[in-house]
């Protein structure tokens, strides 16, 4: 197929199997994918896919058990233990705060970003071990829940209800965006589902009894403290344990947290919530 004859399905929205993917730019996509859930959902506000899939209409008969839970959230104690990590000093007598500009204030609506001198993409997590390592300390191992996803909570609380505005300002940040829009839309697993598939396709939908929330906003609630986790007795997650557990559910293999291809899928949706303010933490069921 041609180049012209793509953009024209992309424009019609019957790109290629999958809607909304062929698009040319970035920017394109971003409008492509806000205004498919404005159409989706009419009475959901863009502001309002913080909350997740309890904002859904199609979620009204079970967000009460939510909004219950809010009224005490069971994430105050961890928030605590957050601010506490955040504010101990190394053994080097400096803290977090130093290794950011502003002491992170406002940081959190830019991640990830390319950065040009360490030729990284940079997620709030990498940065923070490096923080650790630069003055001193050992990297945090576990990436997933416990003092990693504690850390990362109070360093986004310092941009809470602030929108996300992540910049792609290099040909390498374009590229690792492409390549977490691949991720996104492209089928795996013995169910041979895409992200899209539950989340852009069937959002609003049920799936073995849970209704799919939008795709829309994914990660800025994260970390989150959710019930079913709590059960386990790790009730933190980070954004990339969340994307194992997606993973899973279609019978894919998990990857590893901060892996480059989780990193580059952390991209293309954080761009995909330009304009969504970021709540941390938040509850889940
Ligand atoms: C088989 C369907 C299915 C697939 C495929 C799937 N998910 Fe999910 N996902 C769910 C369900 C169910 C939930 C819980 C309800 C909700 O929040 O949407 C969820 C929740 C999430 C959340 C948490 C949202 C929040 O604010 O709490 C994120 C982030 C997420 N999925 C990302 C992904 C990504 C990225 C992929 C592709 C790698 C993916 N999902 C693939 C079913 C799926």
């Amino acid at each position: 197929m041609n180049k012209k004859v793509i953009l024209l399905l992309a424009g019609l929205g019957i790109a290629l199997g999958a809607p909304i993917t062929a698009s040319a730019t970035p920017q394109d996509d971003l409008k492509q994918f806000q205004a498919f859930y404005k159409k989706r959902f009419p009475t959901v506000p863009l502001e309002a896919y913080t909350d997740g899939v309890n904002v859904l209409p199609q979620y009204a008969d079970q967000v009460e058990n939510w909004n219950l839970l809010m009224e005490f959230p069971p994430y105050e104690m961890e928030v605590d233990k957050a601010q506490e990590l955040w504010s101990t000093p190394f053994a080097n007598g400096k803290t977090y705060s130093s290794c950011f500009k502003n002491g992170a204030k406002g940081l959190a609506v830019g991640y990830p970003f390319y950065d040009k001198v360490s030729k990284k993409l940079r997620t709030v997590v990498t940065d923070i071990n490096e923080c650790r390592v630069r003055n001193g300390e050992k990297p945090i191992k576990n990436l997933k829940y416990g003092d990693m996803a504690r850390l990362v909570i109070a360093f986004k609380m310092l941009s809470n209800g602030q929108k996300m505005a992540v910049k792609l300002n290099s040909p390498e940040a374009i590229a690792a965006y492409e390549k977490g829009k691949q991720f996104y839309w492209a089928r795996r697993g013995q169910l041979n589902f895409s992200c899209a598939s539950c989340h852009v396709q069937n959002a609003g939908n049920k799936i073995r009894g849970n209704v799919l929330g939008a795709g829309l906003g994914h990660g800025v609630g994260f970390p989150v403290y959710r019930t079913k986790w709590s059960l386990k007795g790790k009730p933190l997650g980070t954004l990339h344990r969340r994307y194992g557990g997606c993973n899973k559910q279609v019978r894919a293999k998990p990857l590893k947290p901060q892996s480059e291809a989780y990193k580059n899928l952390e991209l293309y949706e954080a761009y995909m919530n330009t304009g969504i303010p970021i709540r941390v933490p938040s509850q889940r069921m």
